[in-house]
């Protein structure tokens, strides 16, 4: 495998002095969903599985070169806000490079797995009594007057890094899709998403873009309701954000590809999250859900996805949230180690 900044080198600001940081980054599975297509409606459905990233989410693409040009300026630290993923991410590649890493994390709502793993990635972990959003603000702050490079995606190398999905989808079809699904909380990837798209078609490595389809959690919904949301709840905490700082990229992408932006209920999200891992063996995280749920409302709107190729990106693993993943199930009590209990509960049927 190919390290994703020598991938895709061309397309990328890189300098001689760039150090080629990788962690195995990019190159993720593009996977037809054969089972959901039928379900959903779509001509032909694949799934962008970037949760097969190294820290598990899409945020490694980005996270890859923003590190690069901190290292490369001369940076001696990162910092960044998150709900979870941006802090694995940072943490990994800031341990990788030899820098210090600080996020600043909404206190109770990240994800058990990312925040273990920014804390054993070595990272200066802070939770606060507050949002994402407070936290966005905060690390600003604290960026500028501490000279840490902040490696939320307001860093445009984060966006510059995260287009290379684009390219993928592009390189593995031979062409662009006709659709491209995903969740938007910040709205950086869909703003990078639309960036590579764009990029690819000006090159003439394909001919055409796909449109853009953004999906946010009902109750963390800005771009859809157009205002801010003070206080966001979802349980699909990753999007849980309420004042996105790409929203003006994320609607000019939106709009400048006849695409959509459309919000979905948490029971919405948490039935797709299911139906993706229990029919194409895919567990991705529930805001990644998002992508599929969203999908399927529109289908069920009328909108006919029938003649279209389809990509839903499923921007973070399962795995990272086995709270959520178990608490959609009721408990699993012990029955006696012998036979005839065992045989019960699964059924008489031979096993
Ligand atoms: N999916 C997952 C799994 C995420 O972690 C995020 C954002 C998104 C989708 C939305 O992407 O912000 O570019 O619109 N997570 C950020 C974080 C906010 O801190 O990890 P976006």
């Amino acid at each position: 495998m190919i390290p994703l900044l020598e991938r895709y080198s061309d397309y990328l600001p890189l300098t001689a002095e760039t150090p080629l940081l990788t962690l195995g980054e990019g190159s993720t599975p593009l996977l037809r969903a054969r089972h959901l297509e039928r379900e959903l409606g779509c001509g032909v459905l694949y799934l962008k599985y970037e949760g097969m990233n190294p820290t598990g989410s899409f945020k490694d693409r980005g996270m890859v070169l923003a590190v690069a040009k901190a290292v490369e300026r001369g940076a001696r630290s990162v910092i960044c806000a998150s709900t979870g993923n941006t802090a694995a991410s940072a943490a990994a590649y800031a341990a990788s490079a030899g820098l210090a890493c600080s996020v600043i994390l909404p206190a109770g709502y990240v994800a058990p797995g990312k925040l273990a793993q920014a804390l054993v990635y070595g990272a200066r972990v802070v939770p606060i009594d507050g949002t994402f959003d407070q936290a966005l603000a905060l690390v600003r702050g604290a960026a500028a007057v501490s000279g840490a490079e902040l490696v939320n995606s307001v860093n445009p190398f984060r966006l510059e890094g995260q287009k290379t999905g684009a390219f993928e989808i592009c390189d593995t079809l031979g062409s662009s899709p006709d659709v491209v699904a995903l969740p938007v909380g910040n709205a950086g990837n869909i703003t990078a998403y639309w960036k590579g798209f764009r990029e690819y078609r000006d090159r003439n490595v394909v001919q055409g873009v796909p449109r853009m389809w953004g999906f946010q959690a009902e109750g963390a919904a800005p771009l859809v309701q157009g205002r801010p949301v003070d206080h966001p709840q979802t349980l699909a905490t990753a999007i849980r954000i309420g004042k996105p700082a790409r929203g003006d990229e994320a609607l000019a992408a939106v709009a400048n590809s006849g695409g959509l932006l459309d919000a979905v209920s948490d029971t919405e999200i948490m039935d797709a999250y299911r139906l993706v891992a229990s029919t194409e063996g895919v567990m991705c995280e529930p805001a990644s859900a998002a992508s599929i749920a969203g999908i399927r409302k529109r289908v069920a709107a009328g909108e006919d996805l029938s003649e279209s190729t389809v990509v839903a990106i499923l921007t973070g693993h399962g795995l990272k949230d086995p709270a959520t993943a178990l608490a959609q199930f009721g408990e699993l009590v012990p029955v006696p180690a012998t036979l005839e209990s065992v045989l019960h509960p699964i059924g008489t049927a031979p096993v």
